[in-house]
């Protein structure tokens, strides 16, 4: 299993050399998928719209990215001959019954685009074209592109760029025809020399994208994002300064003075006896910091990945590949994480703890994904994933990720120590008084969420722009560079989040750490619903439930990362703060 897995790693690192033709060579044309322009995530197999199509439709074999992608190649009767230019060749006559028709129309009405692709480039189209003209009275036609034109560069005897254009013939109207009607669909092809070097091509494919163009830098939320760090790096110096000031003031008998100064940070050290109280729930709680380190851990993997330009720039398939077998290999993390803190916090039921974190996100996972597919299969796209991806991925999960989750654990458990805490915990609680709303527990995620959420409010456009619209995204370094002031906001926040809960003399900081910065999740859903309604063209319950589905695990995925960075800035901090407080 694991050496099948490293063979499907393999399959999409590998940078091929391409293909090499002789002159007259048939350069094979595969379809692909058809679908609305605004919906990135509902495609459909090309054959199914009423086109040429041979007697025998033949897959080809994809890469798992591929499949994630929504790819479904298969062979066309396009005859491309290598260097051989053609004028107009008969591609097959089609006649349309009356459901033929009206599904052309509706295609077209939806803006269908299509995807074929050559020599891996993708090549994309319009299905047809709309015409709406005149004020009064308004007529509105539609138009199917019966001929289309390939254009191909070649560079001695390799592929180098690959496009269509439909414009070279008329359109055929599909007003006011009636079936049976009979369309002759015909393509012609143009070659043409270039001195591009193979090399350089996924950039040629890259800038003269069918989709708008890659995003621009955008320096300025960069500052804005920095500012934010070290405005908040700033305040916990001061935070820590005033602590060991106040600290070595104790020991200064005779300053009566600063006892007053400072009343409000002595709230911290009354509680010393029950700061290193262990929470409830201790395997709920150890199963997030488990998992959320696992995809810290997977998070940094894919963006250094990405930075060292791993990834194939054509689709995203393969950093979702990426991210499903990575997962698995990462669980080892989340196991050994868990179960360590698990035993430290003196909790005895391991295996049930073990099991609960390999569940934590696999499960809600499994079932958005579920129901999000059973939508898609009940549409008939190219999105469902066909049985086969379905069982890998469960042997993925079942072969490696559980597998790996448990041996983690039983490191993790095997090699714990205790907590060493510098503090002896009494026997019975303190009771908490009561706080001011602004230092309740909802204002605190409210701000733990809010902050990190601005530092990466501006690139979160981006994000989503790629993953769910047309744009491309490359600048990965940039994003790099986010993602390092996340981590570092999010821990800033949460320590001086717990150095005022802990000066209001409420000692429960374990549970609140991780809500009040894994908060910034909410945020991110909010904001997903913005750009949903907002800034996206979207529509149809199939992309809604999709988008929703799985805007939702990311946000989930941010809450366990988050909440995760969080607990730990926070536990470090408590530690520090105690150590230096001599207790008598
Ligand atoms: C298609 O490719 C040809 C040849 O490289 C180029 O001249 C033409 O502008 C391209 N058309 C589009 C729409 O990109």
């Amino acid at each position: 299993m694991s050496i099948f897995v490293c063979f499907v790693v393999l399959a999409f690192l590998s940078t091929s050399s391409g293909i090499k033709y002789k002159d007259n060579d048939k350069v094979i044309l595969y379809v692909n998928k058809v679908g609305p322009y605004f919906n990135p995530h509902e495609t459909y197999h090309y054959y199914q719209l009423p086109v040429c199509r041979p007697k025998k439709i033949e897959h080809k074999s994809l890469t798992l990215g591929e499949v994630l992608d929504g790819d479904r190649m298969a062979l066309s009767e396009y005859d491309i001959r290598f260097t051989r230019d053609s004028d107009k060749k008969e591609l097959c006559k089609v006649t349309f019954t009356e459901q033929d028709l009206q599904l052309l129309r509706d295609a077209i009405e939806d803006l269908y685009y299509f995807e074929f692709v050559i020599d891996e480039i993708p090549v994309r189209g319009f299905i047809g074209h709309l015409e709406e003209g005149g004020f009064l009275p308004h007529n509105h036609k539609v138009f199917l592109w019966a001929h289309l034109n390939f254009n191909i560069e070649y560079n001695g005897n390799q592929v180098i760029y690959a496009n269509v254009t439909t414009k070279e013939q008329a359109p055929v109207s599909l007003d006011g025809v009636t079936a049976p009607y009979e369309v002759v669909f015909t393509y012609s092809v143009k070659w043409m020399k270039t001195n591009m070097a193979y090399d350089d091509r996924a950039k040629r494919v890259r800038d003269n994208s069918f989709f708008p163009k890659t995003l621009e830098i955008h320096w300025l939320s960069i500052i804005n994002s920095m500012v934010l760090v070290f405005l908040l790096i700033g305040f916990v110096v001061i935070i820590l300064t005033r602590v060991l000031k106040s600290d070595f003031a104790r020991y200064n008998v005779d300053d009566e003075e600063s006892d007053d100064i400072d009343q409000e940070d002595n709230g911290w050290k009354i509680i010393h006896s029950d700061v290193f109280r262990f929470p409830s729930f201790k395997s709920l709680f150890t199963a997030i910091l488990g998992v959320g380190s696992q995809f810290l851990a997977l998070a940094t993997g894919i963006m250094v990945m990405a930075v060292l330009g791993m990834f194939n720039v054509h689709h995203h398939g393969s950093i979702n590949s990426a991210g499903v077998i990575l997962y698995a290999f990462t669980s080892g993390i989340a196991g050994y994480v868990a179960a360590n803190m698990y035993k430290v916090l003196g909790g005895d039921n391991w295996v049930w703890n073990l099991n609960l974190t390999s569940c934590l996100f696999a499960a809600p996972f499994f079932m958005v994904w579920a129901f999000v597919n059973s939508v898609a299969w009940g549409y008939g796209t190219t999105q469902a994933l066909p049985w086969q991806t379905v069982v890998l991925l469960m042997c993925l999960w079942g072969f490696v990720g559980y597998p790996l989750t448990i041996i983690g654990g039983i490191f993790g458990k095997n090699w714990a120590t205790g907590f060493d805490a510098p503090c002896r915990t009494k026997n019975f609680p303190r009771e908490v008084p009561s706080v001011p709303w602004y230092r309740s527990s909802f204002a605190h995620c409210v701000v733990g969420g809010f902050l990190p959420f601005s530092a990466i409010s501006v690139e979160l456009y981006y994000i989503f722009a790629t993953l769910w619209g047309r744009e491309q995204y490359t600048l990965y370094g940039i994003l790099f560079i986010v993602y390092g002031i996340l981590i570092s906001v999010t821990g800033c926040i949460s320590i001086a989040l717990t150095y005022f809960q802990l000066s209001a003399e409420d000692y429960r900081w374990w549970w609140r750490s991780i809500f009040s910065a894994g908060s910034t999740g909410c945020f991110v859903f909010l904001y997903a619903m913005f750009y949903y309604f907002k800034r996206s063209n979207m529509s149809g319950a199939l992309q809604t439930i999709e988008f929703f589905g799985y805007t939702f695990l990311t946000c989930y995925v941010f809450f366990l990362m988050l909440g995760t960075v969080s607990f730990f800035a926070s536990l470090n901090f408590v530690r520090y703060i105690y150590v230096n407080l001599k207790m008598d």
